[in-house]
Protein backbone atom coordinates (compact mmCIF):
# COMPACT_ATOMS: atom_id res chain seq x y z
CA UNK A 1 0.00 0.00 0.00
CA UNK A 2 1.29 3.28 -1.33
CA UNK A 3 1.28 5.60 1.52
CA UNK A 4 1.64 9.28 1.13
CA UNK A 5 0.17 12.87 1.87
CA UNK A 6 -2.41 12.94 -0.87
CA UNK A 7 -2.74 16.73 -1.64
CA UNK A 8 -2.31 17.60 2.16
CA UNK A 9 0.94 19.52 3.61
CA UNK A 10 0.99 16.99 6.57
CA UNK A 11 0.15 13.30 6.97
CA UNK A 12 -2.08 14.81 10.11
CA UNK A 13 -4.32 16.81 8.11
CA UNK A 14 -4.44 13.99 5.82
CA UNK A 15 -5.57 11.58 8.57
CA UNK A 16 -8.18 13.96 10.08
CA UNK A 17 -9.53 14.41 6.40
CA UNK A 18 -9.45 10.75 5.73
CA UNK A 19 -11.98 10.36 8.86
CA UNK A 20 -15.17 10.59 7.02
CA UNK A 21 -14.00 7.36 4.93
CA UNK A 22 -12.29 5.18 7.30
CA UNK A 23 -15.32 5.48 10.63
CA UNK A 24 -17.65 4.62 7.61
CA UNK A 25 -15.45 1.42 6.93
CA UNK A 26 -15.19 0.93 10.59
CA UNK A 27 -19.15 1.27 11.14
CA UNK A 28 -19.54 -1.01 8.34
CA UNK A 29 -17.74 -4.06 9.79
CA UNK A 30 -20.36 -3.11 13.13
CA UNK A 31 -23.43 -1.95 12.04
CA UNK A 32 -25.92 -3.95 10.28
CA UNK A 33 -28.26 -1.66 8.39
CA UNK A 34 -30.55 -4.00 6.64
CA UNK A 35 -31.87 -5.22 9.79
CA UNK A 36 -31.20 -1.92 12.05
CA UNK A 37 -28.55 -3.74 14.24
CA UNK A 38 -25.37 -3.04 15.73
CA UNK A 39 -23.52 -6.59 16.11
CA UNK A 40 -19.40 -7.57 17.01
CA UNK A 41 -17.40 -9.15 15.14
CA UNK A 42 -17.35 -12.06 17.86
CA UNK A 43 -20.68 -13.80 17.46
CA UNK A 44 -19.75 -16.48 20.11
CA UNK A 45 -18.84 -14.58 23.04
CA UNK A 46 -21.87 -13.68 25.72
CA UNK A 47 -21.61 -10.45 27.08
CA UNK A 48 -24.70 -10.78 29.35
CA UNK A 49 -22.09 -12.49 31.62
CA UNK A 50 -19.88 -9.54 32.08
CA UNK A 51 -20.44 -7.54 35.73
CA UNK A 52 -17.77 -5.29 35.54
CA UNK A 53 -15.22 -3.78 32.30
CA UNK A 54 -12.00 -2.58 33.45
CA UNK A 55 -10.42 -0.04 30.27
CA UNK A 56 -6.69 0.51 29.54
CA UNK A 57 -4.79 2.68 27.66
CA UNK A 58 -2.56 5.46 27.02
CA UNK A 59 -2.64 8.82 25.60
CA UNK A 60 -5.34 9.67 22.66
CA UNK A 61 -6.46 5.88 23.37
CA UNK A 62 -7.03 6.14 27.09
CA UNK A 63 -9.76 9.47 26.23
CA UNK A 64 -11.63 7.44 23.98
CA UNK A 65 -12.16 4.70 26.68
CA UNK A 66 -12.83 7.59 28.98
CA UNK A 67 -15.75 8.20 26.61
CA UNK A 68 -16.77 4.82 26.26
CA UNK A 69 -17.22 5.02 29.89
CA UNK A 70 -19.79 7.34 30.04
CA UNK A 71 -21.65 5.13 27.39
CA UNK A 72 -20.99 1.96 29.17
CA UNK A 73 -22.48 2.93 32.16
CA UNK A 74 -25.35 5.23 30.84
CA UNK A 75 -26.51 2.63 28.11
CA UNK A 76 -25.94 -1.04 29.45
CA UNK A 77 -25.68 0.17 33.43
CA UNK A 78 -22.62 -1.82 34.07
CA UNK A 79 -19.63 -0.37 35.76
CA UNK A 80 -16.73 0.64 34.50
CA UNK A 81 -13.47 1.10 35.94
CA UNK A 82 -10.35 2.68 34.01
CA UNK A 83 -6.79 3.70 34.24
CA UNK A 84 -3.77 4.73 31.91
CA UNK A 85 -1.89 1.36 31.51
CA UNK A 86 1.24 3.00 33.63
CA UNK A 87 -0.54 3.22 36.89
CA UNK A 88 -2.68 0.41 36.26
CA UNK A 89 -0.11 -2.65 36.98
CA UNK A 90 1.19 -0.91 39.80
CA UNK A 91 -1.99 -0.12 42.01
CA UNK A 92 -3.24 -3.61 42.82
CA UNK A 93 -6.28 -3.42 41.18
CA UNK A 94 -9.26 -5.36 42.11
CA UNK A 95 -10.55 -7.38 39.06
CA UNK A 96 -13.75 -8.98 39.77
CA UNK A 97 -14.60 -12.70 38.30
CA UNK A 98 -16.20 -12.87 35.31
CA UNK A 99 -14.67 -9.24 34.31
CA UNK A 100 -14.01 -7.60 31.04
CA UNK A 101 -10.99 -5.84 30.31
CA UNK A 102 -10.59 -3.52 27.41
CA UNK A 103 -7.54 -2.53 25.62
CA UNK A 104 -7.73 0.56 23.13
CA UNK A 105 -4.60 0.62 20.90
CA UNK A 106 -3.81 2.12 17.87
CA UNK A 107 -0.77 0.67 17.35
CA UNK A 108 -1.96 -2.53 19.43
CA UNK A 109 2.26 -2.38 20.63
CA UNK A 110 2.37 0.21 23.30
CA UNK A 111 4.54 -1.55 26.48
CA UNK A 112 2.37 -0.14 29.05
CA UNK A 113 -0.48 -1.20 27.94
CA UNK A 114 0.56 -4.84 26.61
CA UNK A 115 1.95 -5.00 30.31
CA UNK A 116 -1.86 -4.34 31.99
CA UNK A 117 -2.82 -6.91 29.06
CA UNK A 118 -0.65 -9.52 30.22
CA UNK A 119 -1.51 -8.42 34.12
CA UNK A 120 -5.49 -8.83 33.59
CA UNK A 121 -5.27 -11.94 31.45
CA UNK A 122 -2.97 -13.44 34.20
CA UNK A 123 -5.72 -12.34 36.53
CA UNK A 124 -8.22 -14.61 34.71
CA UNK A 125 -10.14 -11.13 33.03
CA UNK A 126 -11.81 -12.06 29.48
CA UNK A 127 -9.22 -9.54 27.49
CA UNK A 128 -11.18 -7.49 24.31
CA UNK A 129 -8.80 -5.12 22.09
CA UNK A 130 -9.62 -2.44 19.94
CA UNK A 131 -6.82 -1.91 18.07
CA UNK A 132 -6.06 -0.74 15.06
CA UNK A 133 -3.56 -2.50 13.85
CA UNK A 134 -4.94 -6.38 13.37
CA UNK A 135 -1.13 -8.12 13.55
CA UNK A 136 -0.05 -6.63 16.64
CA UNK A 137 1.26 -8.03 19.60
CA UNK A 138 -2.29 -6.90 21.37
CA UNK A 139 -4.42 -8.28 18.81
CA UNK A 140 -2.95 -11.69 18.86
CA UNK A 141 -3.29 -11.82 22.78
CA UNK A 142 -6.49 -10.61 23.54
CA UNK A 143 -9.47 -13.04 23.35
CA UNK A 144 -11.43 -10.84 21.44
CA UNK A 145 -10.83 -8.54 18.78
CA UNK A 146 -12.35 -5.59 17.60
CA UNK A 147 -10.59 -3.87 15.50
CA UNK A 148 -10.66 -0.44 13.74
CA UNK A 149 -10.17 -0.03 10.06
CA UNK A 150 -8.73 3.76 10.08
CA UNK A 151 -5.65 2.29 7.96
CA UNK A 152 -1.91 3.23 8.89
CA UNK A 153 -1.48 6.17 10.72
CA UNK A 154 2.15 7.89 9.90
CA UNK A 155 1.26 11.15 12.22
CA UNK A 156 2.57 10.79 15.24
CA UNK A 157 -0.19 12.48 17.55
CA UNK A 158 -3.32 10.30 16.57
CA UNK A 159 -6.84 11.38 15.00
CA UNK A 160 -8.28 9.03 12.72
CA UNK A 161 -7.20 6.27 15.41
CA UNK A 162 -9.39 7.93 17.66
CA UNK A 163 -12.34 8.36 16.11
CA UNK A 164 -12.48 5.20 14.68
CA UNK A 165 -12.01 4.09 18.18
CA UNK A 166 -14.92 5.98 19.22
CA UNK A 167 -17.32 4.37 16.84
CA UNK A 168 -15.91 0.93 18.08
CA UNK A 169 -16.74 1.36 21.45
CA UNK A 170 -20.54 2.90 20.73
CA UNK A 171 -20.94 -0.16 19.03
CA UNK A 172 -19.38 -1.92 22.15
CA UNK A 173 -21.81 0.20 24.43
CA UNK A 174 -24.90 -1.06 21.95
CA UNK A 175 -24.16 -4.44 22.25
CA UNK A 176 -23.94 -4.97 25.98
CA UNK A 177 -26.83 -2.86 27.00
CA UNK A 178 -28.58 -5.64 24.61
CA UNK A 179 -27.54 -8.58 26.23
CA UNK A 180 -28.27 -6.80 29.77
CA UNK A 181 -31.83 -6.22 28.81
CA UNK A 182 -31.22 -2.66 28.44
CA UNK A 183 -31.93 -1.63 24.65
CA UNK A 184 -35.09 -2.16 22.62
CA UNK A 185 -34.81 -3.20 19.45
CA UNK A 186 -36.48 0.65 18.98
CA UNK A 187 -33.41 1.90 20.68
CA UNK A 188 -31.17 -0.35 18.37
CA UNK A 189 -32.73 0.84 15.55
CA UNK A 190 -32.36 4.71 16.41
CA UNK A 191 -28.70 3.77 17.40
CA UNK A 192 -28.14 2.31 14.45
CA UNK A 193 -29.26 5.74 12.86
CA UNK A 194 -27.29 8.01 14.58
CA UNK A 195 -24.31 6.24 14.09
CA UNK A 196 -24.67 5.92 10.00
CA UNK A 197 -25.03 9.63 10.08
CA UNK A 198 -21.44 9.89 11.68
CA UNK A 199 -19.24 9.79 8.25
CA UNK A 200 -21.71 12.54 7.07
CA UNK A 201 -21.48 14.56 10.18
CA UNK A 202 -18.01 14.33 10.00
CA UNK A 203 -17.68 15.64 6.31
CA UNK A 204 -19.77 18.68 7.93
CA UNK A 205 -17.54 19.49 10.70
CA UNK A 206 -14.50 19.54 8.31
CA UNK A 207 -16.22 22.33 6.41
CA UNK A 208 -15.47 24.19 9.12
CA UNK A 209 -11.56 24.48 8.23
CA UNK A 210 -11.01 27.48 6.88
CA UNK A 211 -13.09 29.07 10.06
CA UNK A 212 -10.84 27.33 12.45
CA UNK A 213 -7.70 28.19 10.46
CA UNK A 214 -8.75 31.57 10.98
CA UNK A 215 -8.86 31.92 14.49
CA UNK A 216 -6.34 29.51 15.18
CA UNK A 217 -3.74 32.68 15.56
CA UNK A 218 -5.78 34.12 18.57
CA UNK A 219 -4.32 30.48 20.40
CA UNK A 220 -1.48 30.26 18.82
CA UNK A 221 0.06 33.09 20.63
CA UNK A 222 -0.82 32.04 23.78
CA UNK A 223 1.09 30.38 26.20
CA UNK A 224 -1.45 28.55 28.24
CA UNK A 225 -4.78 27.24 26.94
CA UNK A 226 -7.53 25.97 28.84
CA UNK A 227 -9.91 23.49 27.75
CA UNK A 228 -13.39 22.82 29.23
CA UNK A 229 -16.18 19.84 28.68
CA UNK A 230 -18.89 18.24 30.63
CA UNK A 231 -19.77 14.69 30.50
CA UNK A 232 -17.90 13.09 27.45
CA UNK A 233 -17.13 16.75 26.10
CA UNK A 234 -14.77 16.33 29.66
CA UNK A 235 -12.54 13.55 27.70
CA UNK A 236 -12.01 15.54 24.38
CA UNK A 237 -11.71 18.72 26.31
CA UNK A 238 -8.80 16.39 27.75
CA UNK A 239 -8.11 15.22 24.29
CA UNK A 240 -7.49 18.95 22.82
CA UNK A 241 -5.45 19.76 25.22
CA UNK A 242 -2.99 17.16 24.83
CA UNK A 243 -3.63 17.62 21.07
CA UNK A 244 -1.88 21.43 21.53
CA UNK A 245 0.47 19.86 23.76
CA UNK A 246 1.72 17.55 21.19
CA UNK A 247 2.26 19.50 18.05
CA UNK A 248 1.69 23.09 19.45
CA UNK A 249 3.75 22.93 21.80
CA UNK A 250 1.78 25.12 24.25
CA UNK A 251 1.00 24.33 27.65
CA UNK A 252 -3.02 23.30 27.71
CA UNK A 253 -5.15 21.74 29.88
CA UNK A 254 -8.51 20.04 29.86
CA UNK A 255 -11.12 20.52 32.56
CA UNK A 256 -14.67 19.03 33.70
CA UNK A 257 -16.28 22.19 33.16
CA UNK A 258 -18.01 22.13 36.72
CA UNK A 259 -14.17 21.24 38.33
CA UNK A 260 -12.91 24.70 37.07
CA UNK A 261 -14.48 26.61 40.21
CA UNK A 262 -11.96 24.51 42.48
CA UNK A 263 -8.52 25.74 40.98
CA UNK A 264 -8.29 26.84 37.29
CA UNK A 265 -10.59 29.70 37.91
CA UNK A 266 -7.42 31.44 39.21
CA UNK A 267 -5.73 31.26 36.29
CA UNK A 268 -8.09 33.39 34.03
CA UNK A 269 -7.29 36.52 32.93
CA UNK A 270 -6.92 37.94 29.08
CA UNK A 271 -4.08 35.89 28.31
CA UNK A 272 -5.40 32.49 28.37
CA UNK A 273 -7.68 31.39 26.23
CA UNK A 274 -10.68 29.24 27.46
CA UNK A 275 -11.90 26.65 24.62
CA UNK A 276 -15.65 25.30 25.69
CA UNK A 277 -16.65 22.25 23.88
CA UNK A 278 -20.43 22.51 24.55
CA UNK A 279 -23.14 20.74 21.90
CA UNK A 280 -26.18 21.55 22.63
CA UNK A 281 -28.02 19.15 25.15
CA UNK A 282 -29.03 18.40 28.10
CA UNK A 283 -25.73 19.46 29.77
CA UNK A 284 -25.36 22.64 28.05
CA UNK A 285 -26.82 25.24 30.18
CA UNK A 286 -24.55 24.33 33.28
CA UNK A 287 -21.26 24.50 30.81
CA UNK A 288 -22.66 27.65 29.67
CA UNK A 289 -22.73 29.07 33.29
CA UNK A 290 -19.41 27.71 33.83
CA UNK A 291 -18.35 29.82 30.45
CA UNK A 292 -19.98 32.80 32.00
CA UNK A 293 -17.94 32.50 35.05
CA UNK A 294 -14.68 32.82 32.74
CA UNK A 295 -16.29 35.41 30.75
CA UNK A 296 -17.20 37.81 34.24
CA UNK A 297 -13.20 37.30 34.82
CA UNK A 298 -12.21 38.54 31.65
CA UNK A 299 -11.27 35.23 30.43
CA UNK A 300 -11.23 35.28 26.09
CA UNK A 301 -13.97 31.81 25.37
CA UNK A 302 -13.86 30.18 22.45
CA UNK A 303 -16.84 28.20 22.22
CA UNK A 304 -17.80 24.82 19.84
CA UNK A 305 -20.90 23.87 19.53
CA UNK A 306 -24.08 24.19 17.02
CA UNK A 307 -25.96 26.51 15.49
CA UNK A 308 -28.44 26.60 18.19
CA UNK A 309 -25.64 26.68 21.19
CA UNK A 310 -23.99 29.16 19.62
CA UNK A 311 -27.08 31.65 19.07
CA UNK A 312 -28.08 31.05 22.97
CA UNK A 313 -24.28 31.55 24.27
CA UNK A 314 -22.09 32.97 21.29
CA UNK A 315 -22.31 36.65 22.78
CA UNK A 316 -19.31 37.66 23.99
CA UNK A 317 -17.04 35.24 22.72
CA UNK A 318 -13.25 36.26 21.15
CA UNK A 319 -14.71 33.14 18.28
CA UNK A 320 -17.01 30.73 17.65
CA UNK A 321 -16.93 27.63 16.05
CA UNK A 322 -20.22 26.24 14.26
CA UNK A 323 -20.27 22.31 14.37
CA UNK A 324 -23.27 20.49 13.00
CA UNK A 325 -25.98 19.49 15.32
CA UNK A 326 -25.18 16.13 16.46
CA UNK A 327 -27.22 13.38 18.82
CA UNK A 328 -25.67 12.76 22.15
CA UNK A 329 -24.48 9.98 21.39
CA UNK A 330 -22.54 10.86 18.34
CA UNK A 331 -21.17 14.63 19.64
CA UNK A 332 -18.07 13.04 20.65
CA UNK A 333 -16.73 11.40 17.53
CA UNK A 334 -17.84 14.65 15.33
CA UNK A 335 -16.57 17.16 17.76
CA UNK A 336 -13.17 15.50 17.63
CA UNK A 337 -12.66 16.83 14.30
CA UNK A 338 -12.75 21.37 15.30
CA UNK A 339 -10.31 19.79 18.54
CA UNK A 340 -7.90 17.97 16.39
CA UNK A 341 -8.13 21.03 13.14
CA UNK A 342 -7.29 23.74 15.84
CA UNK A 343 -4.33 21.98 16.86
CA UNK A 344 -3.08 21.63 13.75
CA UNK A 345 -3.70 24.63 12.30
CA UNK A 346 -1.84 26.41 15.76
CA UNK A 347 0.75 23.87 15.05
CA UNK A 348 1.18 25.02 11.12
CA UNK A 349 0.92 28.71 12.60
CA UNK A 350 3.94 28.32 15.02
CA UNK A 351 5.97 26.49 12.54
CA UNK A 352 6.05 23.19 14.17
CA UNK A 353 7.22 19.77 12.82
CA UNK A 354 3.29 19.10 12.33
CA UNK A 355 3.97 14.84 12.65
CA UNK A 356 7.00 14.54 14.03
CA UNK A 357 6.97 16.74 17.21
CA UNK A 358 9.89 16.82 19.01
CA UNK A 359 10.55 14.13 21.77
CA UNK A 360 7.35 12.35 21.16
CA UNK A 361 6.86 8.56 19.39
CA UNK A 362 4.22 6.90 17.17
CA UNK A 363 4.71 4.05 18.96
CA UNK A 364 5.69 3.69 22.91
CA UNK A 365 7.45 0.47 23.29
CA UNK A 366 9.11 1.31 26.31
CA UNK A 367 7.93 1.30 29.67
C1 LIG B 1 1.94 7.77 21.68
C2 LIG B 1 1.31 8.53 20.53
C3 LIG B 1 -0.13 8.94 20.85
C4 LIG B 1 -0.92 7.70 21.23
C5 LIG B 1 -0.26 6.93 22.37
C6 LIG B 1 -0.91 5.58 22.60
O1 LIG B 1 2.09 8.63 22.77
O2 LIG B 1 2.08 9.70 20.24
O3 LIG B 1 -0.73 9.57 19.74
O4 LIG B 1 -2.22 8.08 21.61
O5 LIG B 1 1.11 6.66 22.06
O6 LIG B 1 -0.65 4.77 21.48
P1 LIG B 1 -1.50 3.51 21.09
O7 LIG B 1 -0.84 2.97 19.86
O8 LIG B 1 -1.42 2.55 22.23
O9 LIG B 1 -2.89 3.96 20.85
Amino acid sequence: QLIDKGNHRHFMAKEIYEQPIVVAQTLRAYLQRLEDKVTLPIPDFDLSVIKRVTIVACGTSYYAGMVAKYWFEQFARVAVDIDVASEFRYRAPVMEDGGLMIVISQSGETADTLAALRHAKAEGQTIAAVVNVPTSTMAREADLLLPTHAGPEIGVASTKAFTCQLAVLAALAANLAKAKGRMTPEEEKAIVAHLAEVPAALNDALGRDEAIEAMAGAVAVARDVLYLGRGTDYPLALEGALKLKEISYIHAEGYAAGEMKHGPIALIDEHVPVIVIAPSGPLFEKTVSNMQEVQARGGKVVLISDAEGIAAAGEGCIATIEMPKAHPLIAPIVYAVPVQLLAYHVAVAKGTDVDQPRNLAKSVTVE
